[in-house]
């Protein structure tokens, strides 16, 4: 809905209503057209204010209407008549004016904005472009480059930025209405003939073919296959070549090639999913997003090697006093120093002063007696956790909730350690740990919904994507990486290399394959898991029992790099080599390539010809089927938690949706077909025989994603 009110006498104030962030829905668009045509009639209005209720302008397109037959008038009509129109239009803009939003604030002739606004065309992150104009009409205001920057990369700019580009023409610190309303009294009456952006010529820079090829290269290479920002830069090509009708004419062509792209789709699920995993509900029926969560103003974190300075910056930077535990006196002196170039590199890239004095650093646990959270982060090493537990629970005043930063580990176990095993969960975060934007908080079954509901909230505040999963070996996101790595492993002793196998993922759209992630994180981190679970046996070079441990089939293949001291980056060689330890350029190694054919010559194997299409479903297609299992066990409350998980921690092209979207848009059918056949030929793999959710799941029919939730119920009632 739009409302139509008359403030000042001659200004005519149309208001969008359409909580939360008055998107452009069939009722708003329809709202606005009849609005503005009566202001317009309306013989005492001599200008018009458009604004949002409940301080925000305008959140864009309604994207759920995307998909649905959309009816009520058409977006660029609407645009056009208002700027056409021949008594001056004001966007007063407040909150945010994204996508439609800011296109419908470029059809007005003049924008305010208040200080604390946010501006921008986010439509390339729902894999779609500005077809509302915006694409056209950006360029001829701010020029090329900055429009190219906007609308490829999506990103949000402030209200002071949007003034030094030109896309407002006045901020303010006070009601932006208010001051909009002034302005349209100040304005009213006067031509209008310069304020029209469509028919601004667009700034043509003299290097133009250079520009757009720069632009192109630079898109193609960050988007990893994304089809939206290419077409973001064709668009805006057409803006700055062509007349401005001729170039609506292309953009609207572009943009119903990516809207009937599965990766429009993809990425719009991905929108939904990512706020959908803060509903949600633990299986005992406790609903933690109703919980009341704890106040949290200061936390310790315990432990600062990689992990523990990257959280302990990351709570600094929300706002925390933190105290930061390590008992090693050398490495506290490291992480102290560390830390605080972290936080000033932080604050300068954010242009705010550095909260170095918001840390404390100490080497005696008892000073965390008065913190209401810690996180422990100490060494991957139960024994060493229970103590640090057990300490922690007999020093914290009473309520102060314990989190565990475990990879993997039993939170339930580490609960049993404490006097208040509900005040323990898990927050898992992501290497490096102030950058990454997932954490997973990890329930046991004695965890209290207000626990986890502080732990949600807490990773809200810090920025992340906070995601609730029960407890489990590896939890959601590593517990599906092990059959992955797995078959990996697998290919190569069947005749693949590792160039072969990452080729293939990258292909796909991951930013790095598994061996290029695997030399960066460090061979030895699995190496260690490997053998704390007896798996790695030293010597057993050779004979049938060498890839066979514990009764299934294994590969020792990375267990022998690690012999022989090849951790990856940090030692200058893995699965690849680097010019020099802690190199970055992987290059192809023709030592390992011998080392795998001396190997599979010891072992009788014969190296076939594996094409990316094996290596992408035998290493993909497990890992769904392990998050089948996922949901099966109720670790994840729905397909949208692991799709959520993979994209913000794991590197998953978000235009592919998540692996559990992927599956429904492979479809389930072909899923099932192809592990069937893979783990006929390879019987001794038990990764690969489907789960019998997926199973259910295809002889449901292979419902659409959104209805997993009510097979999967079915399903765990029938157990
Ligand atoms: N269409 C439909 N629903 C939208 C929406 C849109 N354009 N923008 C936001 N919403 C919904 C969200 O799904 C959420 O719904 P929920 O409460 O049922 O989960 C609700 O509005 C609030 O959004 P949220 O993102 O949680 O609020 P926020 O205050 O953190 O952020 C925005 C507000 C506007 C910055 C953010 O929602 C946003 O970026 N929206 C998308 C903007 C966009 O891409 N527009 C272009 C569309 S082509
Ligand atoms: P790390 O080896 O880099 O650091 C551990 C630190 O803990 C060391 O500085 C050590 O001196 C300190 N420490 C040991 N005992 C202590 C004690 N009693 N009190 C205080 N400090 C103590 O390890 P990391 O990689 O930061 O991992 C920490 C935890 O985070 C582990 O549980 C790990 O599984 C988990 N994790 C690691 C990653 C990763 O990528 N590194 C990612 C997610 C989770």
């Amino acid at each position: 809905m739009a409302q139509y009110s008359r403030v000042s006498g001659s200004v005519c104030l149309i208001t969008l209503q359409n909580p939360p962030v008055n998107a452009l829905s069939a009722a708003v668009r329809q709202g606005i057209v009849d609005t503005v045509k009566r202001a317009l009639n309306d013989s005492k209005v001599k200008s018009v204010v458009i604004c949002g209720q409940n301080g925000v302008f305008c959140g864009g397109a309604d994207i759920k209407e995307f998909g649905t037959n959309m009816s009520g008038p058409p977006l660029i009509p609407m645009i056009h008549a208002i700027e056409a129109a021949n008594k001056p239009v004001v966007a007063a803009i407040e909150g945010s004016a994204l996508g439609g939003g800011l296109e419908l604030a470029l059809g007005c002739h003049y924008r305010v904005a208040h200080s604390k606004a946010i501006l921008g065309l986010p439509e390339v992150t729902l894999g779609l472009l500005p077809a509302a104009g915006g694409s056209q009409r950006l360029p001829r205001l701010i020029g090329v480059p900055a429009a190219l920057n906007l609308i490829t990369t999506g990103r949000h700019v402030t209200a002071a930025e949007a003034l030094q580009l030109g896309i407002v023409d006045q901020v303010t610190d006070h009601s932006s209405v208010d001051t909009a309303v002034k302005f349209a009294l100040s304005v009213a009456g006067q031509s209008l003939d310069s304020r029209r952006i469509s028919t601004y010529p667009c700034p043509r820079p003299s290097d133009l073919d250079a520009l757009f090829e720069e632009a192109m290269q630079k898109v193609r290479q960050s988007a990893r296959g994304a089809i939206a920002p290419v077409a973001c830069v064709q668009a805006v090509r057409a803006a700055a070549t062509l007349p401005y009708t001729q170039g609506m004419e292309q953009e609207k062509e572009l943009m119903a090639t990516l809207f009937t792209s599965g990766q429009a789709r993809a990425m719009q699920y991905c929108f939904f999913a990512q706020r959908a995993v803060g509903r949600w509900s633990m299986p005992s029926g406790a609903r933690w997003d109703t919980s009341k969560p704890r106040p949290v103003l200061k936390a310790a974190v315990i432990g600062l090697g990689t992990m523990g300075r990257g959280i302990a910056v990351s709570l600094a930077q929300t706002g925390l006093s933190v105290v930061a535990v390590e008992t090693q006196e050398r490495q506290l002196m490291e992480a102290k120093q560390a830390v605080s170039g972290m936080l000033q590199r932080g604050a300068k890239r954010r242009g705010v002063a550095p909260a170095l004095n918001r840390i404390s650093y100490i080497s005696n646990i008892q000073a965390v007696a008065d913190v209401d959270l810690v996180i422990e982060a100490v060494f991957e090493d139960m024994a060493l956790k229970e103590k640090v537990f057990q300490q922690l629970s007999a020093i914290c005043k009473p309520g102060t909730l314990l989190c565990t930063n475990t990879s993997a580990l039993d939170v339930d176990h580490l609960a049993s350690q404490t006097r208040s095993p509900e005040l323990v969960v898990g927050m898992h975060f992501f290497a490096p740990a102030h950058v990454m934007k997932l954490l997973e908080v990890v329930y046991g079954s004695r965890s209290s919904p207000q626990a986890v509901a502080t732990a949600m909230q807490l990773g809200k505040k810090m920025g992340k994507v906070s995601v609730a999963v029960g407890n489990c070996r590896g939890f959601v996101g590593n517990r599906m990486l092990k059959p992955y790595l797995e078959q990996a492993f697998f290919l190569l002793e069947e005749g693949a290399t590792p160039e072969l196998v990452d080729g293939a993922l990258e292909e796909f759209g991951f930013a790095m394959g598994v061996f290029r992630m695997s030399d960066l994180s460090g061979l030895d981190v699995g190496w260690r898991v490997r053998k704390g679970d007896g798996l790695v046996e030293p010597g057993l070079e050779s004979g049938q029992s060498a890839r066979i441990r514990q009764g299934r089939r294994y590969s020792p293949l990375g267990d022998l790099l690690c012999e022989q001291g090849r951790f990856g980056q940090k030692t200058g060689r893995g699965w690849y080599q680097y010019d020099t330890p802690g190199g970055r350029v992987a290059k192809s190694d023709l030592w390992l390539h011998s080392f795998l054919e001396g190997y599979r010559a010891r072992h009788d194997l014969v190296a076939r010809r594996i094409d990316h299409q094996e290596v992408l479903e035998r290493c993909l297609y497990v890992l769904i089927n392990e998050g089948f299992h996922i949901l099966e066990d109720g670790i994840a409350a729905g397909p949208e938690d692991i799709d959520v998980i993979y994209v913000f921690g794991y590197g998953w092209p978000r235009h592919r949706g998540g692996p559990m979207f992927y599956a429904s848009m492979v479809g389930l059918a072909k899923v099932l077909e192809r592990l069937e056949h893979y783990h006929q030929a390879h019987p001794d793999v038990p990764y690969l025989k489907p789960c019998n959710l997926l199973r259910r799941l295809v002889a449901s029919g292979s419902p659409p994603i959104h209805r997993w939730r009510e097979v999967i119920k079915k399903h765990h009632s029938q157990l």
